[in-house]
């Protein structure tokens, strides 16, 4: 079962999903741009986190079509996988933000477990007995190893030990992949990655939060006292990485991804805040003056880092872009979309800002 590379040569239908969210829709372009030959098919149910606007540049592509639907909505999926027998699945659709998790867990065990089993299950019913050449591909998270100490990095055999419902949720349906792919020997690969920055992130983030409330001057919420840890990856650089695990990767096998790039907080914000004063052409110092320490996360993890070796040695990837590159091509991103921000800030967005942050 090892070793099948799915081959670029080939016509192919391909179901991403999630591809209207942050990371979807940069994986969405890069194989839409990349594989004419493919049928790129965006599965996405336009929650608040989902945003078409993000795809206009490629919305009228030849190879590349947008269904809106539910992943939890199992006739609709079936019939979905009936209609079009996808022989590749690209699996990003999840609820991501872990305050939102702590607010409402069962929303994430809907979407990211039950989610997960009902397309694993359409997949299974399209080519079990005949998997050669299909993969269903599971996006995970770092979050799912827990938390670190000071010192350590994650790797693929670091043993799961999720702290939020959001990294539970995740787990569980990494397992439930894997499950599949020993009882049914269906073909899956699995990666865990780091933190990711760049165009397009949702303003309840850190970075893009941090950016839109310094545009605004609004307080900077950081939580606790700021000495957390997170490994920061550009977010083209992941989307390369899925490319490659995607065509690449070996079957039942997972990959670690990261950026090389362990940041503290609250040295992140402080970096952000110079970086922004000189954008804005404001006096070094404002925007730091807004820096808020507010009551921490619950059940916050103090550290992740992510050991990429194994990615490196066998696929040759490692991050094409510097952490001070891609802070200045997502800065200048967000100063040049400023109705893509305003947009997805107003209505909901006000009432969720109030609720998390007592504002
Ligand atoms: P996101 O929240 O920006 O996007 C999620 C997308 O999924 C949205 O377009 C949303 O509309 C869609 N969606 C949600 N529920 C759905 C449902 N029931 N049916 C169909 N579509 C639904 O998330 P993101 O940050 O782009 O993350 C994408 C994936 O990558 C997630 O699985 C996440 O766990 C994983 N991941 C994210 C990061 C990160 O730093 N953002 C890091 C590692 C892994
Ligand atoms: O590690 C990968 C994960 O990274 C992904 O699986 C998740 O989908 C993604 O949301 C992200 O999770 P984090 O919880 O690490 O990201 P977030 O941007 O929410 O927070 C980053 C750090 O900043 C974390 O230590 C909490 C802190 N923070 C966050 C927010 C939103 C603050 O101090 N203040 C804030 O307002």
């Amino acid at each position: 079962m090892n070793n099948n590379d799915i081959k670029t040569s080939e016509n192919k239908k391909i179901l991403i999903t999630g591809g209207a969210g942050f990371i979807g829709s940069h994986v969405v372009r890069r194989f839409v741009r990349s594989y004419p030959e493919y049928q790129i098919f965006n599965l996405d149910a336009l929650t608040y986190a989902g945003n078409l606007e993000n795809l206009k540049d490629i919305e009228n592509e030849t190879n590349y079509s947008f269904v809106k639907g539910d992943i939890t909505d199992a006739p609709f999926i079936d019939q979905l996988f009936e209609n079009h027998k996808f022989d590749g699945v690209i699996h990003l659709a999840a609820e991501s933000h872990v305050d939102r998790s702590i607010h409402d867990p069962l929303a994430f065990a809907k979407t990211n477990i039950l989610g997960t089993m009902i397309l694993l299950n359409a997949f299974k019913t399209t080519w079990e007995g005949n998997w050669k050449g299909k993969r269903f591909y599971h996006i995970s998270t770092d979050e799912v190893y827990g938390s670190l100490g000071d010192t350590g990095f994650f790797t693929e055999e670091t043993a799961y030990d999720p702290n939020s419902p959001y990294s539970a949720s995740k787990a569980s349906s990494d397992h439930f992949v894997r499950a599949y792919g020993e009882t049914y020997g269906m073909p899956y690969v699995i990666t865990n990655c780091s933190n990711n920055y760049g165009p397009n992130h949702f303003p309840e983030k850190l970075i893009p939060l941090f950016i839109n409330n310094i545009i605004n001057n609004k307080p900077l919420p950081v939580y606790g006292d700021g000495n957390y840890t997170r490994d920061w990856l550009y977010v083209i650089d992941h989307a390369i990485a899925i490319d490659l695990v995607f065509h690449k990767g070996k079957n039942q096998e997972t990959y670690n991804i990261g950026g090389f790039n362990e940041w503290k907080n609250i040295d992140l914000v402080k970096l952000l805040c110079r970086l922004m004063d000189n954008k804005l052409g404001r006096e070094e110092g404002t925007s730091e003056r807004l820096i808020t320490y507010v009551k921490d996360r619950p059940g916050h993890d103090l550290r992740y880092a992510i050991d990429a070796t194994k990615i490196n040695k066998e696929l040759g990837w490692k991050p094409s872009v510097t952490f001070e590159e891609g802070l200045d091509k997502t800065i200048d991103w967000y100063l040049d979309n400023e109705e893509w921000l305003q947009g997805v800030t107003s209505g909901a967005y006000q009432q969720y800002y109030k609720k998390q942050y007592k504002d």
